[in-house]
């Protein structure tokens, strides 16, 4: 599905950001306790040092979650009853039922406005905010706090070095409101998967949830599972391609766009990105190398560190981009 802007409808408005990590640090030096990697190796194929896990005692998706929004309703000079709307984009809720985004809710003084969880993996905040931005155009809501968090240690196998070396948590987080400027808001933008490639990144609950050729993965059952070649060759594709559209459609070059908010996958495809597309260094902001892939929480921490950092400013363009696990994708051109 893409879509563009209607002409006379009202604008949607970023008022404010927020974003949460925990405290503990993994660095590549503990992994190597852990399994047979090394650091030169993490870092030579992905770029990362260290990433955040969440003490899951303590800490979780609807903890980091709740900590996000509530700093972004803070940034915003809002409090949670100001809410219509809670989505929260996670693959590691702690439950199916309830959602995720109810407790959030009920946490920061919501209720009873509306909260769903959201999933599309490691494209889920960009999905996110491009419902909401739908939602607010549609006229029916006005406010809205948008969410990406996950806790992939929770669900990562540490027995395992294919995949365990990659994730980290966090959780990022925007309110957006209602403007009466029609320019101001998602300009452009593209939600859009393939099915037929969703065992490249998979989390199988049982046995009979298994693909043919991938019976003897080493990943515990419960355990995300990764054809790591299969989903580098498509991110590496995706990130450029999206990119382009968003620019093409809108006639649109990198000089006119602020900042690329970028998943951070892998260093080495952020760096091919931006090597195949001209993307300067100052509008890539990255993070990888501290809080490792963060998957739905990777954009929104992204967008907080830009925006608290005063990189970014009312009427800029900025374009966000994500993909992942489904296999989906996402773009988001916005006027801020
Ligand atoms: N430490 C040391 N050696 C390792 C490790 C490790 N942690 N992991 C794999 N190796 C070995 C392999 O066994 C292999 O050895 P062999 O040549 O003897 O068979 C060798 O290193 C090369 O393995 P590759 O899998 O080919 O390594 P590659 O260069 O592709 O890097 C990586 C692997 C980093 C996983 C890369 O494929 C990648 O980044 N893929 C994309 C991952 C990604 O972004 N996933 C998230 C998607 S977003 C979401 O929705 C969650």
């Amino acid at each position: 599905m893409t879509a563009t802007t209607i002409p006379g409808a009202c604008g949607v408005r970023i008022v404010g950001s927020g974003s949460a990590y925990p405290e503990r640090v993994l660095s590549n030096f503990d992994l190597e306790k852990m399994v047979d990697t090394s650091n030169d190796w993490i870092v030579q194929r992905t770029g990362i040092h260290e990433r955040r896990i969440v003490n899951p005692q303590t800490e979780g998706t609807f903890t980091l979650s709740r900590d996000a929004l509530n700093k972004a309703l803070d940034n915003a000079g809002m409090t949670g009853s100001d809410l219509d709307l809670i989505i929260l984009a996670t693959v590691t809720a702690e439950m199916t039922c309830p959602s995720t985004a109810c407790r959030v809710a009920d946490a920061v003084g919501a209720a009873p406005a509306g909260a769903f969880d959201l999933v599309a993996a490691c494209s889920g905040f960009v999905y996110a905010v491009n419902v909401a931005d739908s939602m607010i155009r549609s006229g029916r809501y006005k406010s809205i706090g948008v969410i990406g968090c996950d806790t992939l240690s929770t669900i990562v196998d540490y027995e395992e070095r294919t995949v365990s070396i990659l994730f980290g948590d966090s959780a990022g987080s925007v309110v957006m409101v209602r403007d009466d400027d029609p320019t101001v808001g998602c300009r452009y933008q593209t939600l859009q998967s393939d099915g037929s490639m969703w065992p490249s990144l998979y989390i199988p609950r049982r046995d009979q949830e298994v693909p043919a050729g991938d019976e003897n993965n080493p990943v515990r059952m419960g355990n995300l599972r990764m054809q790591g070649r299969e989903v580098y060759k498509f991110a590496v594709t995706k990130f450029r391609d999206v990119i382009r559209d968003a620019l093409e459609k809108n006639n649109l070059t990198i000089d006119d766009v602020a900042q690329f908010v970028c998943h951070q996958s892998n260093m080495r495809i952020i760096e091919s990105a931006k090597e195949k597309l001209g993307l300067p260094d100052e509008k890539v902001h990255v993070n990888i190398d501290k809080f490792g892939n963060c998957s739905a929480g990777s954009v929104g921490l992204c967008f907080d560190q830009v925006w608290q950092a005063g990189k970014i400013k009312r009427g800029d363009l900025i374009v966000l981009v994500a993909f992942g696990g489904g296999l989906t994708w996402a773009s988001s051109l916005w006027q801020l």
